[in-house]
Order: C-alpha cells, then sequence, then structure tokens
C-alpha cells in the first residue's frame, strides 16, 4: 500500500519559511506585497483568488486586490498591470488565467515585469527555466518538485511520465524533472499507446482534469510507482483528481491524494515567489 505524500504538510512547512523570510524582510524594511487582478466574475477563479489573498495575509504579506468587470478592456488592463510593474510597493503580480476571450492572455503574461512574475508563466521566466536559471518558477510544477524533495524521493534515473503538456503544468514540470536528471515522456490527448507508457513509468505525474476523457486506473500503473495527480474535477459529486486513488494506492509506492496533494502546493509556492521577488527588489534598490 501506497504512503501518502501530503501536500497540506509539506505546504505548511514551505508557509512556515516563508513566514519567517517575511518577518525577516520588514525587519529590513521591506513588506512583500502581492497584487492580485482577477477579471470577470467565474466563481472558480474567484475562489482562488480568495485563498491566495487569504494566505498571503495570514503570512504577514501585503495585497493589493484588483476585481474588474468581465467588460474591462485589454488596453485598459495592459495599463493596470503597467501601474502594478512600476509601483514600488509591489513585488509579485498575478493575473488569474483564464482571462475573458476578448483578451489576449499571452500579450498580458508577457506584460508583467519579470521581476515580479511570481506566476512563473512570463516568456523571460519560461527561458531562464530553460537554462536552469529561473528564480520565480511556475507554482504548481515547483510545488511537485517540493513535494519530492520533502519527502526525499530523488528522480535521478527514472523514466517519468507527464500526461499534460500545457505551460502551466507539464511543460515546466518536464524541465524541472529533467534537471533532477529523469528521463521524461510528455503526453496528451493525442499521445499513441498511453497505457503502455504509463505502466513502464516510475514516476507518474497526471493534469488532464476530465474524469470522463481520462482516469488513470490501476492497470495503467508498474507496481511501486510514485503517483502524482494534478488534476481537479469533480467526480460522484466530490472534488476529484484524475487518479482512481482506491486503487491506485494499492500498487504505487507513493501517492498524492486529491484533495489535500498539489492543490495546496500551488498557493504556498505562490507564496514563496513573492517572498522571492520581494528579494530581489531589495538587492536592486
Ligand atoms: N492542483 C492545482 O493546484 C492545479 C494547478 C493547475 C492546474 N490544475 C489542474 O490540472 C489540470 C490541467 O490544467 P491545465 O491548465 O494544464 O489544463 P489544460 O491546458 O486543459 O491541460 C490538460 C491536458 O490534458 C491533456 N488531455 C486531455 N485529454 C486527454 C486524454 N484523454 N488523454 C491524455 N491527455 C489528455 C490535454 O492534451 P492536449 O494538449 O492534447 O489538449 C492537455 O495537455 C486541470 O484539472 C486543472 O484544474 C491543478
Amino acid at each position: 500500500m501506497a504512503q501518502i505524500l501530503s501536500g497540506l504538510a509539506v505546504a505548511a512547512d514551505v508557509k512556515e519559511r516563508v513566514r519567517k523570510a517575511v518577518e525577516e524582510l520588514k525587519r529590513q524594511g521591506v513588506t512583500p506585497c502581492l497584487a492580485t487582478v482577477l477579471v470577470g466574475d467565474d466563481p472558480a477563479s474567484a475562489t482562488y483568488v480568495n485563498s491566495k489573498q487569504k494566505t498571503a495575509k495570514e503570512l504577514g504579506i501585503a495585497t493589493r486586490d484588483h476585481r474588474l468587470k468581465a467588460s474591462f478592456t485589454q488596453q485598459e488592463l495592459l495599463d493596470l498591470v503597467q501601474l502594478l510593474n512600476s509601483d514600488p510597493e509591489v513585488h509579485g503580480i498575478l493575473v488569474q488565467l483564464p482571462l475573458p476571450k476578448h483578451i489576449d492572455e499571452f500579450a498580458i503574461t508577457s506584460s508583467i515585469s519579470p521581476l515580479k512574475d511570481v506566476d512563473g508563466l512570463t516568456p523571460y521566466s519560461a527561458g531562464m527555466l530553460l537554462n536552469n536559471m529561473a528564480h520565480l518558477k511556475p507554482c504548481t510544477p515547483s510545488g511537485v518538485m517540493e513535494i519530492l524533495d520533502f519527502y526525499k524521493i530523488d528522480v535521478a534515473g527514472m523514466d517519468a511520465v507527464i500526461v499534460n503538456r500545457s505551460n502551466l503544468v507539464g511543460l515546466p514540470l518536464a524541465l524541472m524533472l529533467v534537471e533532477k536528471n529523469a528521463t521524461v515522456t510528455v503526453c496528451h490527448s493525442r499521445t499513441k499507446n498511453l497505457a503502455e507508457k504509463l505502466r513502464n513509468a516510475d514516476l507518474v505525474v497526471t493534469a488532464v482534469g476530465n474524469r470522463e476523457r481520462f482516469t488513470l486506473t490501476a492497470d495503467m500503473v508498474k507496481k511501486g510507482a510514485i503517483v502524482i495527480d494534478v488534476g481537479t474535477s469533480r467526480h460522484a459529486g466530490k472534488l476529484a483528481g484524475d487518479v482512481d486513488f482506491d486503487a491506485v494506492k494499492e500498487k504505487a509506492s507513493w501517492i498524492t491524494p486529491v484533495p489535500g496533494g498539489v492543490g495546496p502546493m500551488t498557493i504556498a509556492m505562490l507564496m514563496k515567489n513573492t517572498v522571492s521577488a520581494a528579494s530581489i527588489s531589495r538587492v536592486m534598490q
């Protein structure tokens, strides 16, 4: 039976370190500040932003909370980002995705100052990640890496399969795992023989978020594999991941639950990035 990789425990550890770093920065005269920007009234996005605001406040991080109507134009949003870019009291800028259809997400993300890119999604941060030089990395994949690190799981030499190829999760995670000397296969909706690839994996990370389209079942998992479930969806009336947890935990060596797995890590890593951004601003003063 698999041991649980508790994202809650790892997130608590990260947040404690962030709390101490915030206190230290405040002693040096810097109050880390995170600005969140939410456009429109998507309830899931509002919930995510509320959690980010709440966690920041709990850790002593100052916040700005910009909530804008869905009719806000791309130019107005670019102007707001520029204002936040040039505000010396703001250290981190998070524009909650997805944005309404009339706004070009890439244009907005690209306009965020790399020094304040706490989501790690600007082209600059992506390029730095490719060169193993990023200070601010995307929160969800770095949360996965933090979990592995906390439980002292060394991925060097492992065959890892990621089911996701988004800029938010799969692609940056592939780079992070390769940096740690894993051999990585990135899969997606057009992958052939996915189950066979999964059965050969020492480490599986899945982030599909649609149980009808994809469920990781026990027959797809090698005995002793490590299974990390990033997916979030509703299944049988409950919050669930991609993994058939009860069956897969009988075969895996380590497994993340949903909820309580990768979810809490994403916010914890955002807080960590905010403190890193504030520290960078201090060095550059
Ligand atoms: N826990 C957290 O903190 C956290 C953070 C971020 C995201 N998430 C969750 O992670 C999931 C993915 O997020 P995302 O933003 O990366 O979404 P996304 O861009 O929609 O990515 C979904 C990925 O799943 C692949 N896919 C879809 N159907 C498939 C199938 N039948 N077989 C294999 N692959 C399939 C897609 O392939 P194609 O590229 O070919 O379409 C795509 O690469 C969502 O459930 C999201 O809620 C959780």
